[in-house]
């Protein structure tokens, strides 16, 4: 097995789009990443550049020590799943699964070895028989899988393997595909536009943006620590909310922060966990809030200074939470690129993502709040931890410089 270098990485297609730019990316061996973006930030384009399926125009790629961007794809060493599992309607099972084996001439005791044990692996032993017609959907993924498997490549590529399938479906599919590439160990490069998948199946996450890889890390830390705008507001459901702030520094040497009309007092160690949020006083900032990390006061004693006052707009009992929307008089962000890309994901209209996420926040409080619609609230902040951008280059703001990715560097 091995590992998989991306050194500046570039495409740019014949009619001049330019799909990827400088991707830098070192994927371990033995490990499962995903590439998360929203459609057409370029996911496809690069894992086809990796599979040998479209020309690489800059940089080098590396599987284990090779140099690869001149190896015709049969050569590389590699597996695609791809999102239509392109099964042949009148083979079965067992013979879809040999098919790649067969071209090659492998012999046949040992192809059947290999589609036995992918079968055994994948749960499909009892339809090797079977034409995929007579397959669910899930079954057919499981066929493409096994076509993957049995080559015995030394890296996966999945481009959408489960977005054909329904809701239910891709979550089993999704715990399966993360078993057997667990027990396969086997180094896999996953795409999918679906944040919650990238989540729960990579090792490391790497968001991409209109080309650009925005930021690669394992998913707990892209969640806590997110290295710009896009990122806060792409990972995590429902979405960070962000707005406009202003952070002040008080006669005793406090920090205060001001959303709208409102101030909460900020702890000593956000400051001293981002010393270069001090830059900032007296100047806008973007602040994002996760839902989780506000809630109804009323439930936390001693929360003075760290509420703010708020009507709840909307109310969904989900048993385990209550979702709230809330109308804060916190200013909108607006005219950054991040926040438009963002709106446009969700395919709301400019500047519509503004008003949705900053004027209407949506919190996910303690199903014990005795909130109802309409009834004005003090919402309980988790001010140890609000996330704090630059409003121009949307840049996490942390402890060098204002708004560089130094934390970040890859
Ligand atoms: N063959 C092609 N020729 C020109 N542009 C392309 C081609 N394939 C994809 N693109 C463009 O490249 C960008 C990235 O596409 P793609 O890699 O498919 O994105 P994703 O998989 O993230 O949705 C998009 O703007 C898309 O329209
Ligand atoms: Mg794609």
């Amino acid at each position: 097995m091995a590992g998989l270098t991306l050194s500046g990485i570039g495409k740019v297609y014949a009619d001049g789009t330019r799909a990827v730019e400088d991707l830098n990316v070192q994927v371990e061996d033995g490990e499962f990443l995903v590439f998360v973006g929203p459609s057409g930030c370029g996911k496809t384009t690069a894992l086809r550049m990796i599979a040998g399926l479209e020309v690489i125009s800059e940089g080098e790629l590396r599987i284990g020590d090779r140099v690869v961007n001149s190896v015709p794809p049969r050569d590389r060493d590699v597996a695609m799943v791809f999102q239509s599992y392109a099964l042949y309607p009148h083979l079965s099972v067992r013979d879809n699964i040999a098919f790649g084996l067969k071209l090659r001439k492998m012999p046949k005791p040992e192809i059947r070895k290999r589609v036995e044990q992918a079968a055994q692996v994948l749960g499909l032993t009892e339809y090797l028989d079977r034409k995929p017609r007579n397959l669910s959907g899930g079954q057919r993924q499981r066929v493409a899988m096994g076509r993957a498997i049995v080559r015995e490549p030394q890296v996966f590529l999945m481009d959408e393997p489960l977005s054909n399938l329904d809701a239910k479906l891709r979550v089993q599919m999704r715990t399966e595909i993360a078993r057997i590439q667990r027990d396969l160990a086997v180094t896999t490069v996953y795409v999918t536009h679906d944040q919650t998948e990238a989540m729960t199946l990579g090792d490391r996450v790497a968001v991409m943006k209109k080309g650009a890889l925005q930021q690669i890390a394992p998913p707990q830390e892209l969640y806590d620590r997110p290295a710009n705008i896009f990122v806060a507001g792409f990972i995590g459901s429902p979405a960070m909310n962000l707005m406009a702030g202003t952070l002040h520094r008080t006669d005793a040497d406090e920090f205060q922060l001001q959303l709208g009309s409102q101030t909460v007092l900020l702890p000593a160690a956000v400051i001293a966990a981002r010393p270069a949020l001090s830059d900032y006083v007296d100047r806008p900032v973007v602040v994002g809030v996760r839902p989780e990390d506000m809630d109804d006061a009323a439930l936390h004693p001693g929360a003075e200074g760290t509420t703010l006052r708020s009507v709840a707009d909307l109310i969904e009992p989900l048993g385990s939470d209550l979702i709230v929307h809330l109308a804060v008089d916190a200013e909108p962000v607006r005219g950054n690129d991040d926040i438009e890309e963002l709106a446009k994901d969700l395919g709301q209209p400019e500047p519509g993502i503004a008003s949705a996420f900053s004027t209407t926040l949506v919190a996910r409080f303690n199903p014990r709040s005795t909130v109802t619609a309409g009834q004005p609230i003090d919402v309980r902040i988790d001010t140890e931890r609000l996330h704090y951008f630059d409003q121009r280059t949307g840049l996490g703001i942390w402890a060098t410089e204002p708004g560089t990715l130094d934390q970040f560097r890859l």
